[in-house]
């Protein structure tokens, strides 16, 4: 997309904030959805992907966009120039998102580019259209450890005018337990695909693996892509997805989003990018809390979470 294309999409949003508001939620199959993507749901289930395309899934705030930025730039051999043609939704469409027009749909850009393409979802893998798993196309699931999880998607709701009211930090926290965020429970989200990983050829990601070992994780997208590239290609690669060079990116830090859609006086996009950030945040009260229904909720799973480095 040039700048004229950015630029309309900025005024898009600018049109429709009027009719923008904080979307209820409202349960897909008992997932809560926020009722722009809930109305569209048939639409949304129907979606033929082709085969060559790759989906990009997570729960919200887990590195999704930084897994879309590794990729594009992995596809496009590292050309900085050529991942910046677009801000980070429009190279790679959010499937389920609606918002009221002039915006356009994930399923509107879809529809327009071709194959191969990126697609991003929070879908939880019982609602990702069976046509991604008919088709066999590569999945990369990126999963974060609960507590950051958390702590990056309440300042999200604090700062984005279309998500559920977040209320007090405290309230927060019995929210995301209970499943009642939008895309509903993280503890089913991370261990549905996880158990879903082997028999679908999903490549499993950890957000912790990324901030220790970027270059490693960057290497592992690249063979799961097929791909083969240079060494100083890939070192090019882990410096423009580090969370500075990012930042500084307005293709992939959201600032085209304008005020007061997402809100970056209460809280920018691209936040922190930390591990163990939690501890900012949680109250030693809280930790222990929320540390004891964890055991419950993830019993048996033996998911290898990390939330320290
Ligand atoms: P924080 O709120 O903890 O800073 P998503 O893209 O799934 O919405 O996730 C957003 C979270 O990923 C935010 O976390 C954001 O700062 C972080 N993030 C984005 N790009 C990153 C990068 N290159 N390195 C580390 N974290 C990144």
């Amino acid at each position: 997309m040039s700048n004229g294309e950015e630029i309309s999409c900025t005024t898009a949003i600018e049109k429709a904030s009027a009719s923008l508001t904080r979307f209820p939620l409202i349960p897909v199959r008992g997932i809560p959805l926020m009722s722009c993507i809930a109305e569209n749901w048939d639409n949304i289930w129907a979606f033929r992907p082709d085969p060559s395309d790759l989906l990009i899934a997570t729960y919200p705030k887990a590195g999704t966009t930084w897994t879309q930025e590794i990729v594009d730039l992995l596809l496009h051999n590292g050309d900085a120039e050529a991942c910046k043609r677009a801000p980070t939704p429009i190279r790679s469409p959010f499937l389920e998102i609606k918002f009221p027009p002039p915006m356009s749909s994930g399923l509107d850009l879809l529809t327009k580019m071709d194959p191969p393409r990126i697609i991003k979802t929070h879908l939880p893998f019982q609602l990702v259209p069976t046509g991604f798993w008919e088709n066999k196309c590569k999945t990369i699931y990126v999963a974060r450890n609960a507590k950051d999880n958390l702590v990056s998607y309440y300042h999200f709701d604090c700062m984005n005018l279309t998500q559920p009211e977040p209320g007090p930090w405290e309230g927060y926290i019995h929210k995301f337990m209970r499943g009642e965020l939008a895309w509903g429970s993280w503890y089913d989200h991370v261990k549905g695909f996880w158990e879903e990983r082997k028999k679908r050829n999903i490549l499993y990601l950890f957000y912790e693996d990324m901030k220790e070992n970027p270059r490693h994780e960057v290497e592992r997208i690249m063979r799961y892509l097929d791909l083969s590239l240079s060494d100083e290609v890939i070192r090019n690669i882990v410096e423009l997805t580090s969370f500075k060079k990012m930042k500084e990116n307005p293709m992939a830090n959201y600032s085209f989003i304008p005020a007061p859609v997402f809100d970056p006086s209460i809280s920018p996009f691209m936040r922190k990018g930390e591990v163990g950030d939690w501890e900012n945040h949680f109250t030693p009260e809280q930790s222990k809390m929320f540390d004891e229904d964890y055991e419950k909720q993830m019993k048996g799973s033996n998911m290898p979470f990390r939330s320290k480095i």
